[in-house]
């Protein structure tokens, strides 16, 4: 799905100076996404003993802010500037449509993880340490290959946008 290329060089969405502001917030959503991974890697690696529910607590609310403001920038401010640079681009849109769908699954999975996560600060069910570490280690490791290819195929077009003066 192609926009419409108007002639005219596309211009960063209000609230943006420029597009190296863009890179700027999309490289801090990766940092606050790495952040939560390594906190999530640090849970899985204290079950099933050393786990306190202020950490699982803590965890969840996290999980999901986090996911949901990365996603709703990316969504709703970063691919509709990506679309405009290149709008006959096959290939980009190919990457977009899969990166918006593992936003949409990803979130899905932080919501559950979020609901293991106070469940288990609150003893409530079985509390199985073995499922929430294979669930915690599935989720930050699909997170992280998510933040490796988007630094690989996504970052790239902005920083050569921003170098061109555009
Ligand atoms: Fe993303």
């Amino acid at each position: 799905m192609s926009q419409q290329h108007n002639g005219t060089e596309p211009q960063p969405p209000s609230g943006f100076e420029d597009v190296g502001e863009l890179v700027a917030v999309l490289r801090a959503h990766h940092a606050n996404k790495l952040h939560l991974c390594e906190e999530l890697e640090a849970i899985a690696d204290s079950l099933p003993d050393r786990l306190g529910p202020k950490e699982c607590l803590a965890a969840a609310r996290r999980v999901v802010a986090t996911m949901h403001d990365a996603h709703e920038f990316e969504d709703l401010v970063l691919w509709p500037v990506l679309r405009a640079m290149r709008p006959d681009d096959v290939a980009l849109e190919e990457c977009l449509q899969r990166l918006y769908q593992e936003h949409v699954e990803d979130e899905s999975y932080a919501d559950e993880l979020a609901a293991v996560l106070t469940d288990h600060a609150m003893c409530v069910g079985e509390c199985n340490a073995e499922a929430m570490g294979y669930m915690l280690r599935g989720f930050f490791g699909g997170v992280r290959r998510h933040i490796a290819f988007e630094r690989e195929h996504i970052a790239p077009i902005l920083e050569t946008s921003v170098k061109a003066g555009q």
